[in-house]
Order: C-alpha cells, then structure tokens, then sequence
C-alpha cells in the first residue's frame, strides 16, 4: 500500500500520544486547578495538607495497602529511583534486570557510578529475559513497563514472597494501568506525568517494610547528597511521607496532580483507570491487526504493554518514521508517535487512562494516511 491516499474526513479530538509527558485528563484546563496553595509556604498548613491530600489520593488510586509508605520526593522518576538505588544498594549482591533504554540506565548507574559488578540480566528489544530464572538472594532492579520497547511484566508472580533481596521495581509507566501485588514489591517509583498526565518535576516514591528496614540498618559507603537522604539519626525520615517534602515542590505540579488523582477517583478508582488503557490498548491491537504494514515490537501478547504501545513499520528505517510522524504533526492528527530514540524504528502510541479510545480509533486512519504519504515523498 504505497499510493498516495485522501487525508481522513475526522481528526482526533485530541491528538495527544506521547509517552511522557502524557495527555491531560479529558477535560483538564489551566482554570480547573485549584490555586490556594499557589504563593505560600509549601510548610504552611495549607501547603502541607495539599501535599497530604495528594499523598492520601495516591494512596487511594494505587490500593496501597497501610504496610506500605508513599511520598514526594525531587527529580522526578528518575530522582526517585536513583535515591532508592544510591540509599539501600551495596548491602547484598545485586541484580539489574534490563530490557531497554530506562533499564539500561539503571544498569549503566549500578555498573558505572556504584560499582556494584551486579549481575546483569538482558532481553533484545520486544522480549523479556527469564523472569524465573532470577536468583532472588540478591537485591533486584527491573522496570515494571519497559516505555521505549513496549514490553512488561505480566504481573508480580515471578517475585517470591520469601525473596531474601529486595524487588525494586521502576513503575513509572505501569501504576494505575496494571494491579500491582505490593507485597512483592520493597521500593517502586513513579512520576505524575505518564498516567495520570500529570506535570513532570517530581517523582513518588514507595516503600515497603523491608525496604525500610534496609534503609535503617544499613550505611551506604559513598556520600548522599541531601536530596536523597531519607535516614536521621538511624531513623526514617517519616515527615517525607506526610507531605514534608526534602526540599520545596511545585506546588502547581502538586494542584495538578490532585486534579488528575481527582479525576481518576471521579471514574471510579484504580478499576476504572486500569479499564481505560485495556480498552485504549485493545483499540490500538485492533488498527495493527487489521494492516499488514504494522506489527508490535513486543512479542507474546502477555508481556505486551497496554500503556507505551511500540509498533513495527514494515520497511521503516528511522527517516521515514520522521517523517510519518512530522506530516502527521503538520495536521495537528497526532502529535509525539516516534519511537524512542535509542528504540529500534517505528511507532509508540501511548494508550494510558487519559487518552480516549475514540481518538485511538480516529488515529488508524490517520496512519494509513501517513504511512503512504511518507513513503511516497
Ligand atoms: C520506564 C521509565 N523509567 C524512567 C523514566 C524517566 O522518568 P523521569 O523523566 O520521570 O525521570 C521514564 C521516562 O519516560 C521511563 O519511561
């Protein structure tokens, strides 16, 4: 199908597929926020009870159980994790697990800035490694949903209860689109601007007993910087899980992540959040199954993302992607559906809660569209 087609009669109502930042809440705009907080002290009883709110609706959202801490921390998803790995790691053997471009950095982090010499677990773009073959003596690092492959774990049940190491899972782009089994998971991160579409900026971290335990009972040999200490005095810093922040937040992140938490508890809860990107993700399957030209990049269907969904091009090499993806810009029909950069060549469409399917379906069209025109031009 190389001839050149009409554009589509409708566009998307909202073209917006990026894989972070992620589309706003239907219905967001700048005037629905709430603003109080906005030009005071993030220590004042306000700041503080928007930073609690926000803690407690998280909460909520993710059915986190009461075993399990939950607070705002600096740099987003990265500044999360990376203040999980530079506190707990070093105590036992480590294990990172990577099967694209964000596990890869957490490898390049243990190998190169820790020098941990941790065992090193690798799957070629599309796949996932041996998830059962795991030693769980060690500490393990893996990311929940791998955003530039399009491939996730199917769930938590490769993680043994009676794990000696601690599971550390990046999450950022798996919560509130899969149930998680907290009990299998020490220490998860996330940043408000996948899911929930949300403002970048901040990152939330979790913790679980034993990872609270290992914070408590273990030293690190290098310096911390004071964004990431979470210890005082041999004891966890609990104010950071009630909202007294390490240093100042955005408090218009924080508005806006309240919006986005509100909206989601509005729908219906974690349920009908989890609904929506099966229901995206399905529509999305639907428009590949139907074209010879597209495929997934992510192989077995039970692994498959159901939030970063990467699709092949048949014959695509990075330039026409470009291309695709610039004409499809230039009519304002989608914005932000390249692959990832270090990712092989083709497509992501981000099929998270904040998208409506109907602009899933409206994008099949559009591909069509693309697709001929680029590799016409
Ligand atoms: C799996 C994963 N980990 C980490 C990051 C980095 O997140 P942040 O920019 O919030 O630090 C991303 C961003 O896309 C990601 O998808």
């Amino acid at each position: 199908m190389t001839e050149l087609i009409a554009r589509p009669a409708a566009k998307p109502a909202r073209p917006y597929y990026s894989s972070g930042p992620c589309a706003k809440p239907p219905g967001w705009t700048p005037q629905s926020l709430a603003v109080e907080s906005l030009g005071r002290s993030h220590r004042s009883k306000l700041g503080k009870q928007r930073l609690q709110d926000c803690i407690d609706l998280m909460r909520e959202l993710l059915n986190l159980p009461e075993t399990h801490r939950i607070g705002i921390v600096p740099g987003s998803d990265t500044g999360a994790f990376e203040m999980a790995m530079w506190t707990m790691l070093g105590a036992r053997p480590v294990t990172t697990l990577a099967w694209e471009s964000f596990g890869e950095g957490w490898v390049t982090d243990a190998v190169k800035q820790l020098k941990l010499d941790p065992t090193i677990v690798r799957a070629d773009y599309g796949q996932l490694p041996d998830l059962g073959a795991i030693d769980w003596s060690n500490d393990v690092l893996f990311t929940w949903n791998g955003t530039t492959s399009g491939v996730r774990v199917p769930n938590a049940d490769w993680i043994p209860a009676d794990r000696q190491g601690l599971a550390f899972a990046d999450a950022t782009s798996a919560v509130f689109a899969y149930p998680i089994d907290w009990a299998k998971i020490d220490v998860a991160t996330f940043s408000w601007q996948k899911v929930l579409g949300g403002e970048g900026g901040h990152g939330v971290l979790i913790l679980g007993p034993r990872a609270v335990e290992r914070l408590e009972t273990y030293t690190p040999a290098w310096p911390l910087p004071k964004v990431f200490r979470l210890v005082s005095k041999g004891a966890l810093a609990e104010g950071v899980f009630k909202g007294e922040t390490i240093n100042t937040p955005s408090m218009l992140a924080v508005e806006d992540a309240i919006f986005a938490l509100e909206w989601g508890k509005g729908l219906g809860g974690p349920d009908a959040l989890i609904a929506r990107s099966d229901a995206n993700a399905a529509a999305l399957d639907k428009i590949v199954a139907d074209r010879d030209w597209l495929g997934h990049l992510a192989a077995d269907p039970a692994s498959r993302s159901k939030t970063s969904v990467c699709l092949t091009v048949d014959g695509a090499d990075e330039a026409l992607i470009k291309k695709m993806a610039s004409l499809l810009e230039a009519e304002g029909a989608a914005f932000d559906v390249a692959g990832y950069r270090d990712a092989p060549p083709g497509l992501r469409i981000w099929c998270g809660a904040t998208v409506d399917t109907a602009d899933i379906v409206a994008l099949g069209p559009w591909l069509d569209w693309a697709y001929a025109s680029a590799k016409t031009a």
